[in-house]
């Protein structure tokens, strides 16, 4: 049986720091306001790297952390929302810059809890035989698609990246990974595509911002979470106290709060990195995640449960042993 286990993670966000009494110039807000709402502090928001900047930074230091040959990576897949273009995707422009040739690249959109379904991808992937060493990435400019005259989403989103490189493994260490999705048709959280074009008239497309319904999107979040841990500690045979930390999508902290109540989980079991970044959508997991390894929080032989909620509405969660 093959197995599958984390050789190497890596995180980066660009270097441009925005605090909320910044954001004060420029809506009506205050750091009271954000802070008590949501637990942000302050996030990184890009000024000249693309999101495939961010994706290689993040990818090169996982590659490191790793101790791995680049040239043994068979296949690469980037989460975003965010891609520098329509085609070609991130992960094809990542190819080349990591000097990778002919294995299988590709992006995929699932919003915030892309990092995961990207993990399940190659996860099952590698467990069919037919590949030995992904990496996979999580990465975005989310500050490009905000409007930054709304006061109610604006405070919200940062920039950044994350990655894995996962492996081919004797011991069973990504021990089960769950995605899915509850059509979000109304709306709730939106950026729409360009209008479709009257080829008479050739009107320039304009890139539309983020629309989001909080409160909607509030109660989906703390109702997929707690149930997504549920069912990852039902399936997996396993008590809550065997769980040594949850590291969840980092979009709000009262979510957070609000989930592990619901779990009976201890709040110093959630590690928090949002007061630095914000949410950073598909990046936020393996962002999170490798902070918590780099501070010392989560260790070799710690169990843990990434959990995560997004546009779509999308979720996400996975058990691994690191
Ligand atoms: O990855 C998924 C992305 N999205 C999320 O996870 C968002 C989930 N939802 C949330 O996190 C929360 O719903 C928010 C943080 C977005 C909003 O918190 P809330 O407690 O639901 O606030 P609210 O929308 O009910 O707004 C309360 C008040 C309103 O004023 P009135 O109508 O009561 O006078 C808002 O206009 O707060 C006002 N408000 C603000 N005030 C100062 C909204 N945004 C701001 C702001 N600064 N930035």
């Amino acid at each position: 049986m093959i197995h599958t286990k984390i050789l190497g993670t890596g995180s980066y966000a660009p270097s441009n720091v925005v605090t909320n009494d910044d954001l004060t110039k420029i809506v009506d807000t205050s750091d009271e306001w954000i802070y008590s709402r949501t637990g942000i502090k302050k996030r990184h928001i890009t000024q000249d790297e693309y999101t495939i900047d961010l994706a290689e930074k993040a990818a090169k230091k996982a590659i490191k952390d790793a101790q791995i040959d680049v040239n043994n990576i068979d296949l690469v897949i980037v989460a975003t929302v965010t891609p520098d273009n329509a085609f070609p995707g991130v992960s094809n422009l990542l190819q080349k810059r990591l000097g990778l040739d002919e294995i299988m690249t590709f992006d995929i959109n699932a919003a915030c809890s892309g990092f995961i379904y990207a993990l399940n991808i190659a996860d099952k992937m590698i467990k069919s035989g037919s590949y030995k060493n992904a990496l996979i990435v999580g990465a975005e400019t989310l500050t490009r698609l905000t409007d930054w005259s709304d006061r109610n989403t604006c405070v919200l989103f940062g920039d950044g990246a994350g990655a894995f490189v996962i492996s081919k493994s004797n011991e069973n260490k990504i021990k089960d990974v769950i995605t899915g999705s509850v059509s979000d048709d109304e709306g709730h959280l939106i950026c729409q595509s360009p209008a479709l074009k009257d080829p008479a008239k050739n009107v320039i497309s304009k890139q539309d911002h983020i629309h989001m319904n909080g409160r909607e999107v509030f109660k989906f979040a703390t109702r997929i979470m707690p149930s997504t841990v549920e069912k990852l500690l039902k399936r997996n045979n396993m008590k809550k106290a065997a769980i040594d930390h949850v590291i969840a999508h980092q979009a709000n902290a009262r979510i957070i709060q609000k989930a592990a109540k619901t779990l009976n989980i201890p709040m110093d079991k959630m590690y928090l990195n949002i007061q630095k970044y914000g949410n950073t959508s598909a990046a936020s997991v393996p962002l999170a995640i490798d902070q918590a390894i780099k501070e010392g929080v989560l260790k070799r032989g710690e169990t843990f449960i990434t959990v995560a909620f997004g546009g779509g509405f999308t979720y996400g969660g996975a058990l691994i042993e690191f």
